[in-house]
This record gives C-alpha cells, sequence and structure tokens, in this order.
C-alpha cells in the first residue's frame, strides 16, 4: 500500500508493505552512494537485509537509546560522511527507532545544506508516529530534541516484518502513539485499542494511525496550528519522560501524559483501561513541583501560559491555553489523587 504525504515540492510516498525492505530496487535507487545510519541494538539481520542491496554503502552505527541524540554522534557522523567524501547527490538513510531517524534526520538535513533522506523505520513507534512528519532533533544538556530541523525524508519505507525481533515493551510503547491518534482523530482506532485484537490488527492500526499523522502534516506542516493536537499527552509527557525514575519509554510516558491531562472522568478512565491493555503504566506518584518545572522549560511553552490538548468526544481534539497558575493547579490535584 502506497500513500503520498503531500507537501507540494516536497511530497514523499509511505510504502507499508510486508518484506517491502527485501525490494529496494523497486522504490528506491540502490546504486546510488548511501549513508546508512543505524543503531547497535538492532538486530544484525535487517542491517544486512539492506546493505546487500545496495552497491555502494557506509553502515555507521551509534550506540543504543536517547543519549545517542546528541552532539558527539551528530558530529562523528558527520566528520565520517565528509572522510568517505560523500557529496550533496548522496543519501542517508535511517535504519531504526526513532532516536536513529531523528539523528539521521538532522545529519542529512545539514550536511553539504541537506541531502536525500530516506526512514526504515523499524519500531512500532517510528512506524507510527517519528518517521514521517519531517521533525529531526538532537537532544542538548537534557532537553529534548532542542536543536534541529523540519527535513522531510524523500520516502518512508514500512516493513511491519522488521517488528517481529522487536522486544514486547518496545512494541506496546510505541503503540501508545496510535491510541492518541485514535483519541485526538479516529474513534475506530481508538476502538481497537478498547476491545480489539491489537496484534492481528496490527497493519490496520498502523495504516490508521499513519493517515491521521499524514492529514495533520499535510494541513499544518510546520506545526502552526492543527498539528498541535498531536501533542495530547506530551507536554506533561516529555517532563515525566525528563524527569522519572525508573526512566519511562516515550510512549509510557505520553501515556501518562494523558492520563494527567485528560480532565474528563469517562474519557479518563476509557484511556486507563486501553494502557492497561498494552501493559503500559497507569499510575505515576506526580511530584507536581518537579513536573512543573520542567513544563515551564518545555521548547512550546509561553511566557506564563502552555498550550493543552482538550479531548470533549474520543476522536476529536482542539487546543486550549492554560496559564502556569492553572497548570500548578491541575498538577497539585493530580499529586494527591
Ligand atoms: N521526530 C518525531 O516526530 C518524533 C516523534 C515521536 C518520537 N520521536 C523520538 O523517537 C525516539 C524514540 O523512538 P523509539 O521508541 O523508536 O526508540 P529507539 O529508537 O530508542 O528504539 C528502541 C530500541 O529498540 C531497538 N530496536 C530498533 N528496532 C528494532 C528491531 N526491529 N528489533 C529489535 N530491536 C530494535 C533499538 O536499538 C533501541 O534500543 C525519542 O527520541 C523521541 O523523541 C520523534
Ligand atoms: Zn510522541
Amino acid at each position: 500500500m502506497k500513500m503520498m504525504v503531500d507537501l507540494k515540492e516536497r511530497s514523499y510516498p509511505i510504502i507499508l508493505e510486508k518484506g517491502c525492505t527485501q525490494r529496494l530496487s523497486d522504490v528506491l535507487n540502490t546504486s546510488k552512494k548511501t549513508f546508512v545510519i543505524s543503531d547497535e541494538g538492532v538486530p544484525e539481520c535487517w542491517k544486512q537485509r539492506i546493505l546487500t542491496q545496495l552497491s555502494d554503502a557506509v553502515l555507521f552505527v551509534v550506540p543504543q537509546g536517547e543519549d545517542s541524540k546528541s552532539f558527539e554522534w551528530y558530529e562523528k557522523a558527520l566528520k565520517t560522511m565528509l572522510s568517505h567524501q560523500f557529496h550533496r547527490k548522496d543519501q542517508v538513510i535511517a535504519l531504526g527507532g526513532g532516536v536513529v531517524g531523528d539523528l539521521a534526520g538532522f545529519v542529512a538535513s545539514s550536511y553539504m545544506r541537506g541531502i536525500d533522506f530516506i526512514q526504515i523505520p523499524t519500531t512500532t513507534l517510528s512506524q507510527i508516529d517519528s518517521s514521517i512528519g519531517g521533525k529531526v532533533a538532537i537532544n542538548v544538556d537534557g532537553i529534548k530534541n532542542c536543536v534541529g530541523a523540519f527535513w522531510q525524508p524523500k520516502l518512508v519505507l514500512i516493513d511491519p516484518e522488521v517488528l517481529s525481533t522487536l522486544p514486547k515493551r518496545h512494541f506496546n510503547n510505541g503503540l501508545v502513539e496510535a491510541l492518541k491518534a485514535g483519541c485526538i482523530q479516529d474513534a475506530e482506532l481508538f476502538q481497537i485499542f478498547e476491545t480489539g485484537n491489537i496484534e492481528e490488527q496490527l497493519e490496520e492500526i498502523l495504516l490508521r494511525s499513519l493517515m491521521m499523522k499524514k492529514r495533520v502534516v499535510e494541513e499544518d506542516e510546520t506545526e502552526q496550528g492543527l498539528r498541535k493536537i498531536l501533542n495530547f499527552g506530551h507536554t506533561i509527557g516529555h517532563a515525566i519522560e525528563s524527569y522519572s525514575m525508573p526512566q519511562f519509554y516515550h510512549g509510557e510516558a505520553v501515556g501518562l501524559g494523558m492520563l494527567l491531562m485528560c480532565e474528563d472522568e469517562t474519557i479518563r478512565q476509557r484511556i486507563r483501561k486501553c494502557l492497561s491493555r498494552l501493559e503500559c503504566p497507569t499510575d505515576i506518584d506526580v511530584n507536581a513541583e518537579a513536573l512543573f518545572e520542567v513544563l515551564t522549560m518545555d521548547k512550546k511553552a509561553g511566557k506564563d501560559s502552555v498550550s493543552v490538548v482538550v479531548i470533549d468526544k474520543i476522536g476529536e481534539a482542539r487546543v486550549e491555553t492554560r496559564n502556569f497558575a492553572q497548570m500548578k493547579e491541575l498538577l497539585n490535584r493530580r499529586e494527591t489523587e
């Protein structure tokens, strides 16, 4: 199944098909010089699958985990490209989860003022969410994604087959982004999480999530308005992700963020049930003070207010502004619940 993300001259196809990573020459120029960025956790079989189909490739592997989205690895990647004499007409492939996609995309956006970028996402999170939309970034001084760019890929190749090796916790973690998609735009998608068979309906989940993200990105590429609804659960989620111990994964933190921010009690309980079915955490000891502090540092926060996503009904969302005092009040309430 092929769909186009329509962004005028930056339009690109997303291909969602089991086994599509075995047929690269059908969809991309495999004789072009290619810098493949991956991480140590991506199984060798997927790296070899890609490399054996490319006639002129350099593989660059970073350690797994968020710390690779750093100046250090960004610089190493650029220097390796220079030492291998990569040019403007060459291409970068990201083969991995959101960490690899964000780092590789930022490398591609800035190397020689920007070269072609292809996403081959290998986690549920990256297949559903991070590989499309063109947001690429690294973290600096513990602040997530604060240095980056909008750099759209030329192609996104989504092969559900590569998820077969993904540990269950990561598998479920990524699906929280699909649950979020259901909450804000697609009640039928939400229904799958509430009462459906999540594993059997995986391809439908991927497709519906991608369609939602495609629609929103097409309408608002650089997040001037509508795209802000994608941040449901994220403002607080990022705060939880930054300070919490034990460390929550991105999707897990976003799930908790959705629960903390959802003001409608019935909807909140329905989201909680879906998160439980995904074996994701539903309770956290809220430290209102610490959360508030990280929240006000968020790059999307204003001088004295933040944007929050309000769900009035499953499948329908709108963005509102809350001042810091209101946020403090909400967090204090959650702390004592
Ligand atoms: N750019 C965006 O729009 C956007 C959106 C959402 C999240 N993100 C970013 O995405 C990142 C999280 O991404 P993630 O959840 O994919 O985590 P991740 O990239 O860290 O991948 C999770 C783990 O799975 C391993 N892995 C990857 N593919 C595998 C496979 N097929 N089999 C077995 N193991 C595999 C990796 O080595 C890693 O250890 C965060 O940095 C977040 O900020 C970006
Ligand atoms: Zn997210």
